[in-house]
């Protein structure tokens, strides 16, 4: 389908005077293309010269941790220094090659850690997982003060180094129940010291990681965040907590917010808690407009929304209803690496985003299984192919979880090394 007017082509720009090419952003997939001792590859610098030479305006990488003792999965890649500057620099102008601003994604996993792969894992409280999960996650311990101020600092370190790198910003991993996310939610935060306790306490943590990565990088390089609309859990961060969040973020000077929603326990990101009445919210394709309207009308900030976009006409009217600035995309980018091309044209791609199943219902329920098909189609994008949009559910979900195994056998083995 052709859509005639595309507001996705219009460029965009920040407060700071960064320009934005267009309206179209490639959200953050974690790929785990790094090595086992969690250092950028070549792959990555493919993977991103393909997302870029399609034309895309913004790029946000996978997430990118700040602290090798803390991984969310085998293969993701840390930055603690600047020992890999030489392949970060690569990687960043894969995408600034071609006109794309390219933003790290910065991360600490907090709780939200498989078994085994790390030594423990901390959070602001040790509150145990859902108990279906409870096999696949241990329940943290809970972060010493001495602790939270080193993380605070590794934030504000990891941004720097990107910046050397000429990563073009960075963006906060607020959502989807890492860290950052824990601290936000009365549900993982049960502190009653200086870090939890009120809302603003809970907050604490979030403002003072915006605040030292801002020390670190000066005021004219672009910092952003991701956060949840809410947990979609019992007892969570609520809608309301989050406009308060944001509100605080924007005071604070931070420059794109990036609205998504959900934590593995309640996976709202990938649009399993999405299941509108109205039509016409079905029309509206998004999984979180209606919070995005919220934030328009409370805060101006340049606003980015993530999930559920799929056709040229839904991102080009999401656009005009003017309750966003940029249309964030994830899944529909794994199977389509050049689907930005079309959408800029106002023409939808060919490949089209499915239910990904195993037929296991324990399985299913967890959104991690989507997320390992998802990062299959990655690595065949960085190794220079294409990716295999009809792969069945249960066979790759198979191979993930046995290369999964093996990422953290090797990932330990090479810690004990070093
Ligand atoms: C393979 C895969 C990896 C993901 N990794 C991240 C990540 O590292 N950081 C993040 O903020 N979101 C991550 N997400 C969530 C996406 O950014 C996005 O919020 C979600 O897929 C919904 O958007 P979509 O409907 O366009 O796919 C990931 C999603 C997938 C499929």
């Amino acid at each position: 389908m052709k859509t005639d007017t595309i507001l996705l082509n219009q460029s965009l720009s920040l407060p700071n005077g960064t320009v934005l090419k267009n309206r179209l952003a490639k959200a953050s997939m974690s790929e785990t293309l790094g090595t086992y001792d969690n250092r950028p590859t070549p792959a990555l610098v493919e993977l991103y010269k393909r997302w870029a030479s399609s034309g895309l305006g913004l790029i946000i990488t996978g997430n990118v941790m700040i602290d090798r003792r803390a991984l969310g999965e085998p293969g993701n890649v840390v930055i603690e220094d600047e020992r890999d500057l030489p392949t970060l620099q690569k990687w960043a102008k894969a995408a600034t090659d071609h006109g794309a601003a390219i933003w790290a994604q910065l991360n600490h996993p907090g709780k939200q850690s498989t078994k085994g792969l790390n030594e423990s894992n901390l959070a602001p409280s040790a509150v145990p997982f859902r108990e279906d999960m409870a096999a696949f996650f241990e329940t943290p311990r809970e972060a010493t003060e001495a602790e939270i101020k080193d993380i605070i600092s590794r934030f504000g370190h990891s941004a720097a180094v990107c910046k050397k790198a000429g990563f073009s910003g960075v963006e906060i991993h607020g959502a989807h129940g890492y860290l950052v996310n824990q601290f936000l939610s009365p549900h993982h935060n049960r502190r009653e010291d200086a870090w939890g306790g009120t809302p603003e306490k809970r907050r604490r943590f979030v403002m003072e990681v915006y605040s030292e990565i801002r020390r670190q990088v000066g005021a004219e390089f672009p910092v952003g965040i991701k956060l949840n609309s809410a947990d979609f859990q019992q007892g969570g961060f609520t809608e309301e907590e989050s406009l308060d969040s944001i509100r605080a973020l924007v005071e604070a000077g931070i420059d794109l917010i990036e609205i998504s929603g959900g934590t593995y326990e309640a996976p709202a990101m990938s649009g399993a808690m999405h299941k509108p009445k109205k039509a016409s919210t079905v029309a509206r394709e998004a999984y979180f407009l209606e919070f995005a309207e919220k934030v328009r009308s409370t805060v101006q900030v340049p606003l980015m929304v993530t999930g559920g976009f799929r056709s040229a006409t839904g991102m080009n009217e999401a656009l005009s209803s003017g309750s966003l600035d940029l249309v964030g995309l994830a899944r529909l980018l794994a199977i389509d690496p050049d689907a930005a091309t079309l959408l800029l044209q106002g023409r939808d791609s060919a490949q089209r985003v499915r239910p990904i199943t195993t037929g296991i219902k324990a399985v299913d329920r967890m959104g991690i299984m989507e997320v390992l098909w998802y990062t299959r189609q990655l690595k065949r994008i960085g190794k220079g192919g294409n990716p295999v949009p009809s792969e069945g559910g249960l066979a790759a979900f198979l191979k993930s979880a046995l290369g999964s195994g093996w990422g953290t056998y090797r990932t330990r083995r090479l810690r004990a090394r070093s």
